[in-house]
């Protein structure tokens, strides 16, 4: 088993990654000695084909389980969700003692942290993420949220869980596009912070898009040492280290919002697109070199994500741009590249290079 801790002070946790893990879960989850009884939060797909194992798991290290079956999709982060899973999970509880289990992607994850974020004010909570996303991205760090009708996670919070419990064998049973949406955040890692790693993603891409186990849990475990580093230095995005994080994220947002979340594309299409976009804008500030800015490409060409976008409007994706709700004090934080491996933040670009940069990715 891989261990990461994600250091924290008082609230550090551990990453536990291992193919299979998910067998051991309860006897993980009841060595922290958190709760008697765990409530898991997840969805009827997922159920189908990890709540079984899961709750065996619970069994066997003498806990009791109950499941909350939420929407398969973002609806799953409504006001209205959140409050009809807190009256079931204060209806299971009755002084118990009990953990939350987020069993899924990141829309159980951010559903369930802000669940037990909130309940008896802040009970334990532990994360079992069963997309490529959610293992390298959304179950690390804290954020947990649900939605609002005119914006995503605009009602959240900053909630660790006690332990992150990583199974790369659940991801087998994920479609390639689901793959994909992770992949786009796993370059960005590679981008933003790890040359090396970017390397190691190109050699290693067919071998990765093929499921070879020792790959997946490399790039994975890496990932989640990267994230955890990053969380570690700057928890709260007080000190604006954490938003490196949000590389090719500011116009991949703008066209999520400009598509309105529209199945057509996911999130880690739009990251990808926003990726290039971003190497755009480098290249018109001659931050940047038109070989890094191509090797790039290639590799989101490489493992079948898009570099441009079709059937939007142009003023759609300027104004959601413009109305971003990561705007500090005014201003806009752009994370640009100067190298793989170096980004920096900068809050001045001008409208006519966003724009540019904007325009060229349009089909
Ligand atoms: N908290 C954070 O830091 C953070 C970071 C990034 C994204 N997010 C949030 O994460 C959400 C997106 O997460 P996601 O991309 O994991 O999507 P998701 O949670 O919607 O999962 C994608 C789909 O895969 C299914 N699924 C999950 N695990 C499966 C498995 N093992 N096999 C087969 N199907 C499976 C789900 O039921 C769903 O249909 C968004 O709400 C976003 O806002 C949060
Ligand atoms: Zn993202």
């Amino acid at each position: 088993m891989k261990k990461i801790k994600v250091n924290l002070g008082e609230k550090s946790y551990s990453i536990c990654i291992q193919n299979g893990i998910l067998s051991s879960a309860g006897r993980i989850i009841k060595s922290l000695h958190i709760a008697k009884a765990c409530y898991i939060i997840t969805n009827k797909k997922i159920k189908s084909l990890y709540g079984d194992k899961l709750s065996r798991s619970i069994s066997a290290a003498g806990m009791d389980a109950a499941f909350c079956i939420v929407p398969d999709s973002e609806r799953a982060k409504s006001h209205l969700s959140w409050f009809k899973v807190l009256e079931n999970l204060a209806r299971f509880d009755k002084g118990k003692g009990v953990c939350v289990i987020a069993l899924g992607g990141g829309v159980v994850g951010d559903l369930a942290g802000f669940v037990a974020s909130t309940y008896r004010r802040g009970v334990a909570f532990v994360q079992i993420p069963t997309t490529l996303l959610a293992q390298v991205d959304s179950a690390i760090g804290g954020k947990v949220a649900i939605d609002m009708d005119f914006a995503k996670n605009l009602v959240g919070a900053f909630y660790q869980p006690k332990v992150v419990i990583t199974d790369i064998s659940t991801i087998k049973s994920l479609p390639k596009r689901q793959i994909r949406n992770g992949l786009a955040e796993i370059i960005k890692y590679g981008v933003i912070l790890d040359k090396k790693f970017f390397s190691y993603l190109e050699k290693n891409v067919s071998k990765i898009m093929n499921f070879n186990r020792i790959c997946i849990e490399d790039m994975v475990t890496c990932c989640s040492k990267l994230k955890a580093e990053v969380v570690a230095a700057d928890e709260h995005e007080k000190l604006g280290y954490r938003s490196i994080l949000n590389f090719g994220h500011t116009i991949g947002h703008a066209i999520e919002t400009a598509s309105a979340y529209k199945k057509s594309i996911n999130h880690g299409e739009a990251v990808a697109i926003g990726m290039v976009a971003a190497f755009d804008i480098s290249l018109m500030l001659k931050m940047t070199k038109h070989s890094i800015a191509q090797r790039v490409e290639g590799l989101i060409k490489q493992v079948g994500l898009p570099v441009s976008v079709s059937g939007l409007g142009l003023k759609d994706v300027l104004n959601a741009i413009a109305f971003d709700k990561k705007i500090v004090k005014g201003k806009r934080r752009w994370v640009l590249p100067i190298d793989i491996g170096h980004v920096v933040v900068c809050d001045k670009v001008p409208q006519d290079i966003i724009k540019a940069a904007v325009l060229k990715r349009f089909n």
